[in-house]
């Protein structure tokens, strides 16, 4: 990898800590390793990128139903699905002496060894052939399967296990025949979901591309089983379509098709929607998987409970599922590395973020030319608190020189700055009494624009 592309990365997380997108977890105890905490910046552009994806996979359709489950679930949810057996583990491996863990496949890539699809034995026969020892020179000891479920206790007496959910899909699975008892869907027809979810990851590593609790949105969609192919190209064509709605290149991504022998234990198919990270390349943003019966089936049998659609015509059946799983965390990631620009405005370097409006955290910020003039104060309040109950995230920005707000402003994203001045109060020339200057995040031109016409002019 180049230098530039790594650099962009350590610039992009300096930029979210800078600036109050993202903090680490806990961090005036140090930290927790695989946390990390939205700050107001971040939890802004979080809930845009959520609603646009609400919008988009469940209002803006008329297939799709809205769910949001308990996190906490009863044991046996985990039993049936197989997250409690081998089937959600990950290959660990630890050094004999420090005690230092690592993921037996990511090392081993480290070392130039591909093990997609190995056993651990096998594994463990290429470290003994070729003599490899960790990075401080020590001897290794065998791979050993790794559960990632984080188990936790409910209840006073503390005698009955749950999890945190690891993906919200089984929420999903589990409210399969209530939502059908409830809202007679007709098929195919997909059940939607944003939640939390928790992996307890071996190496949680690369800022919010592998943390241990992240959010997921997930949508299962009901087809008949005939029917899967044609539906999983129809939804491909949708997962494409969101991520141009998020501004990301089509240069930027791939569609990887998980080899057989690397499928997770529930897909016949999944293919990986890949983003081209500054600094790494080519890696996981989204899961798009075909995943069979395999849910609903298990649970019908360790419940009891028929998991079966009626159809108008013919006999009962289990579904088929379809799987866009896409992760929040590796979104933002993504469109924070599209969106982080530097160029050359007024003989300086600047550094922006330009993000698209419906994701900016500030739809626009509004400032009087000076704030120690009550006059310009007074007028960009009203200018503010009109724009403010029109969009909601509206920025009041007093600090500084008018081009420092702006580089400011460029450096958080937002679209537009407002600027009241003594032109706006007619002082100057009486035409331009009730007009602003809005200046464009991207160009930095300016225009003015009169009061009135603001709100469809940012529109
Ligand atoms: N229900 C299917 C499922 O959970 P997955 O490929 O394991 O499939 C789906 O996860 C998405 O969740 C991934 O594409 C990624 O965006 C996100 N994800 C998974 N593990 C993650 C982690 N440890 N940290 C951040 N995001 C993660």
């Amino acid at each position: 990898m180049n230098e530039k592309a790594d650099k962009k990365m350590e610039q992009i997380t300096s930029l979210c800590k800078r600036r109050g997108f993202v903090f680490q977890g806990s961090d005036i105890y140090g930290g927790l390793k695989g946390t990390w905490d939205f700050g107001p910046l971040g939890v802004a552009l979080n809930n845009n990128l959520k609603r646009e994806w609400w919008k988009m996979f469940v209002d803006g359709r008329e297939d799709m139903y809205g769910l949001d489950a308990a996190i906490l679930m009863n044991e046996k949810v985990w039993e049936a699905s197989g997250h409690t057996g081998a089937g959600f583990c990950d290959p660990l491996i630890e050094d004999l002496e420090t005690g230092e863990r690592f993921r037996a496949d990511h090392f081993m890539e480290e070392n130039g060894y591909d093990v997609e699809g190995k056993t651990p034995e096998q594994i463990d026969e290429i470290i003994a052939r070729e003599d490899i020892k960790s990075p401080k020179g020590n001897a290794l000891s065998k791979v050993r399967e790794f559960n990632m479920m984080f188990a936790t206790k409910v209840g006073a007496q503390g005698d009955m296990t749950s999890y945190l959910r690891p993906e919200t899909a089984q929420g999903i699975f589990v409210n399969f025949k209530n939502v059908v008892d409830t809202m007679a869907p007709k098929m195919p027809f997909g059940i939607a979901q944003i939640g939390k979810a928790f992996r307890n990851e071996i190496a949680p590593r690369e800022f919010l591309f592998r943390v241990r609790e992240f959010e997921q949105m997930e949508i299962e969609y009901f087809v008949q089983e005939e029917h899967w192919e044609a539906e999983y190209e129809k939804l491909r064509l949708d997962i494409q379509k969101w991520h141009q709605h998020i501004g990301l290149a089509a240069e930027n991504i791939r569609e990887f098709e998980v080899p057989a022998n690397d499928l997770a234990h529930y897909s016949k198919r999944t293919i990986d929607f890949e983003y081209n990270y500054p600094g790494k390349g080519f890696d996981e943003l989204a899961g798009f998987a075909y995943r069979t019966d395999h849910d609903l089936k298990n649970h019908e049998a360790a419940s009891g409970v028929k998991m079966r659609y009626v159809p108008a015509e013919g006999a009962p059946f289990i579904p088929h599922v379809l799987e866009p799983s896409f992760g929040v965390g590796r979104a933002i990631t993504a469109v924070l590395c599209e969106a982080y620009t530097e160029d050359q405005m007024n003989d300086e370097v600047r550094t922006y973020l330009k993000l698209p409006k419906h994701l900016a955290p500030y739809r626009v910020a509004v400032s009087p030319l000076l704030k120690n003039k009550p006059a310009l104060v007074e007028k960009a309040r009203a200018v503010f608190l009109a724009l403010k109950a029109e969009f909601g995230n509206v920025a009041w920005d007093d600090n500084g020189n008018v081009g420092k707000r702006y580089r400011r402003q460029d450096e958080i994203g937002t679209p537009a700055c407002v600027v009241i001045d003594f032109e706006t109060l007619g002082q100057e020339a009486p035409e331009l009494a009730d007009t602003v200057t809005v200046r464009n995040r991207d160009t930095g031109a300016q225009e003015r624009v009169a009061i009135a016409e603001l709100v469809s002019y940012l529109e």
